[in-house]
């Protein structure tokens, strides 16, 4: 069986309004069989040192939801129901988030949504705003 995930362009560092941070996810459409490993990539830019990587997932007719979120120094924590199958990695030199998948199911077909948050968010604003 032939099932979908769903890559769609994202909305760039959602969490905050400093424009030069953004995310990229350079593969939109992602198709795998069932019980397969699955890798969602995720680019991001930011001036910030330990941002924080965020992966949500939205399946249709739903919210957004939050899975999990890497920290840039290694660590992370992840929502009960996403522990198992899915964790993301973080390579620091490549400015990228990855999102795997484990034994892959339909119910997984979803459209993953990555997001990006600068530690500093509230020590650092932008003076120019407005
Ligand atoms: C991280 O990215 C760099 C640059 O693309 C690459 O050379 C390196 O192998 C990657 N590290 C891991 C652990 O994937």
């Amino acid at each position: 069986m032939l099932i979908w995930l769903r890559n769609l362009l994202l909305l760039a560092a959602v969490l905050e309004c400093n424009t030069q941070d953004s995310v990229n996810q350079p593969t939109r459409v992602q198709t795998a069989s069932e019980h397969e490993m699955v890798k969602l990539h995720c680019t991001y830019s930011t001036s910030d040192q330990y941002p924080y990587l965020y992966w949500y997932q939205h399946k249709t007719n739903g919210f957004p939801v939050y899975m999990l979120r890497k920290l840039s120094t290694g660590s992370s924590s992840s929502e009960k129901e996403f522990e198992e199958r899915f964790q993301a990695d973080l390579n620091k030199s490549s400015n990228s988030v990855s999102l795997s998948i484990q034994d892959v199911r339909v119910s997984d077909s979803a459209v993953y949504y990555c997001a990006l948050q600068p530690t500093v968010t509230e020590t650092h604003k932008h003076p120019d705003k407005n």
